[in-house]
């Protein structure tokens, strides 16, 4: 199958600093790629390059075969690369509906089309039908995000991804802080996006999490992409030698015969 996603020697320098070298990677519909390594290996700062937050030194991004040049958040987005950080970027004081709908709110027409107002009850509905297929629970819409649990939080952002048909979805660390119910909650919100098709990067440092739901892990290691496994043909100690250098495979490719 054709890559939705490809990238090839990206490369992104602060100062003296090269933070990714040269790193090649291939998404396909329907997979789950799980992004491990480090503290600092360069995880974030890849996945920044594909979300539009830093501009590349080196290298190319390819998105439904054709080369792009993403140079802005909203630009991903466009192209359907939603990106959920750690801080979600959701707005704590809002309700639900009105954080799926931030900044692309339904609006509806009075006076004959004089004046437009908030379609606050479309918004509602739409956003309770998509957490119903989500198989989410939430005891009220209009409950404000602050009051959410972390796992309905994570859901919230996943819904919003989900109703803006994201075509690609990135996830960094989504499973961080969450009580375990909720993380099973969104490792199978991942496993439900990749049975629909939609490819998923989850950059974790919870091993079992990886395992659970990746079809393939690949480990970063001081910037560079050190080992790409199928998951089903690798184990846990195995990647830990690739995180903290002991293994790498790059430098393998590259010697000479
Ligand atoms: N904006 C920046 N300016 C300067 N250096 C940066 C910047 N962002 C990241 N770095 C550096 O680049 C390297 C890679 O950082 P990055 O955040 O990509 O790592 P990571 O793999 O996501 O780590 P973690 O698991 O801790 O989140 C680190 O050495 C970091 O200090
Ligand atoms: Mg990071």
């Amino acid at each position: 199958m054709e890559p939705l996603l490809e990238v090839k020697g990206l490369t992104k320098r602060f100062g003296g600093l090269t933070a990714v070298n040269r790193v090649d990677l291939a998404i396909r519909p329907g997979e789950v790629v799980g992004l491990v390594g480090d503290n600092g290996a360069g995880k974030s700062t890849l996945i920044k390059m594909i979300s539009g937050v830093y501009q590349p030194n080196e290298g190319e991004i390819y998105f439904e075969g054709r080369k792009v040049e993403i140079t802005h958040p909203s630009q991903a987005r466009d192209l359907g690369i939603e990106t959920i950080y750690q801080d979600l970027a959701l707005a704590g004081n809002l309700d639900v509906p009105a954080n799926i709908f931030l900044g692309r709110e339904m609006k509806r027409s009075l006076l004959g089309g004089l004046i437009r107002v908030l379609d606050q009850q479309a918004m509602h509905d739409a956003s309770r039908e998509l957490l119903e297929t989500l198989d989410v629970q939430f005891p009220s819409l209009t409950a404000r995000i602050d009051n959410l649990s972390g796992g309905q939080r994570q859901a919230v952002a996943i819904s919003r991804a989900l109703y803006w048909r994201a075509k690609l979805l990135i996830m960094d660390e989504p499973t961080n802080n969450l009580g375990v119910v909720e993380q099973r909650k969104v490792l199978d919100l991942i496993l439900r996006l990749r049975d629909q098709g939609i490819p998923v990067i989850l950059i974790s440092h919870t091993m079992h999490d990886v395992f659970a739901v990746t079809n393939r892990i690949v480990v970063m290691h001081r910037g560079r992409k050190v080992a790409e496994k199928k998951t089903a043909e690798t184990d846990h100690q195995e990647i830990v030698q690739y995180m903290v250098g002991a293994l790498d495979d790059s430098r393998v490719a590259e010697e000479p015969a």
